[in-house]
């Protein structure tokens, strides 16, 4: 015979009394549930109330000490109990968090009326600055810029310019060769007066022509292997060595100074006929002589001369009917001589502190 453990009567629990203590754990836990001053304490309320073994949990214990009729009854009551703190739990949690999270903010309040603090902003190369000057000088004039290539061929960058092979002419430009025969790092920007010719022959042209060049040098504080140059070339019908020194004073008093004095030195060029040397009066000693001047009073600022009738043949202009005007210039030698810089490699030397006072 199999006999069941069944309470007895002593042991029974009365099912209102039961009910009681549930209100009573019920009403306790809402009451210590509004005194949670936190969300630790309210982590700590819920565990002890409703977690494995919280207050709550352990009443399902004594459902054995009800008469079998009674058990589900008081455990729906105990179910019902659970979801209403669950959910006054959750409310309250909102509330507290929310509360926290004002209190953080009220904290840490920022300042917006505080100037905030300034982003590091980069800044032009001064070859840059001067570039950017030049280019807006000459297109107030008129001049557009025309990209030429730096790797260029013998033929562009020497004999097309009227520079034949052996001509002791080649002794002005020493130049990095490639390993493919005829091609070479362009010396100057002047082969780029063939190409905008041979575009545009037979219109006239007014175009700068700006872009890096290459000499194989000994670097020193004068001359570097690398450096800019703005070429110019105009060409037309009745251009005159009149309109070339009109045009470069013009620029040159834009560039250095409204009242700042110029002149014209003969010179030669392969690739211009007649030729001259530009030179402006010393900015720095306003032509007293200084050390920057070695004492002239001029600065040289470009090499320039009318087209050499061969040059516009090689472009596909009739030098009979057709004539222009060149010239080449240095940014970082206009620079140089602008701002009293003495030593050409601070250009590429990236030196923060040289760049950082353009
Ligand atoms: N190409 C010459 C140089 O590099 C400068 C120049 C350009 C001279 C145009 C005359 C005309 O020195």
């Amino acid at each position: 015979m199999v006999s069941f453990p069944v309470a007895t009567d002593k042991e029974r629990v009365d099912l209102s009394k039961m009910r009681e203590q549930l209100d009573e754990i019920y009403e306790q836990s809402l009451r210590t549930l509004e005194e949670a001053g936190s969300t630790d304490e309210l982590e700590t309320w819920h565990r002890e109330t409703l977690g494995r073994k919280g207050s709550v949990q352990l009443q399902t214990r004594h459902i054995g000490q009800l008469v079998p009729e009674e058990r589900p009854h008081f455990g729906r009551r105990i179910n019902e109990v659970k979801q209403a703190l669950e959910d006054a739990y959750q409310e309250r949690a909102t509330a507290l968090r929310a509360q926290e999270l004002e209190a953080q903010m009220a904290a840490e309040a920022l300042d917006v009326t505080l100037p905030g603090r300034r982003a590091w902003r980069g800044r032009l190369h001064p070859a840059s600055q001067t570039l950017r000057d030049i280019y807006r000088i000459w297109g107030d004039m008129g001049f557009q810029v025309y990209r030429s290539r730096e790797v260029e061929t013998d033929e562009y960058n020497f004999e097309l310019l009227n520079i034949p092979q052996h001509h002791p002419a080649r002794d002005m430009w020493d130049t990095f060769h490639t390993m493919t025969p005829g091609v070479i790092l362009r010396t100057h920007t002047s082969p780029g007066q063939i190409h905008a010719m041979r575009q545009y022959c037979p219109e006239p042209i007014r175009v700068i022509l700006p872009g890096m060049c290459y000499r194989y040098e000994q670097i020193t504080a004068r001359s570097e292997i690398q450096f800019h140059q703005v070429e110019g070339l105009a060409v037309g019908k009745n251009i005159t060595m009149a309109d070339l020194k009109g045009t470069l004073n013009a620029f040159a008093r834009r560039m250095f100074g409204e009242d700042r004095a110029t002149r014209f030195r003969a010179n030669y060029f392969p690739f211009t006929e007649p030729s001259a040397e530009m030179d402006v009066e010393c900015v720095l000693c306003e032509g007293a002589g200084c050390q920057v001047c070695k004492y002239t009073g001029w600065l040289e600022i470009l090499g320039s001369g009318m087209v050499h009738p061969t040059v516009l043949r090689n472009g596909g202009y009739d030098p009979e009917v057709y004539s222009g005007f060149a010239f080449g210039m240095g940014p970082e030698r206009i620079a140089m001589l602008k701002y009293g810089i003495d030593d050409i490699r601070y250009f590429w030397s990236n030196d923060l502190r040289f760049l950082e006072q353009f």
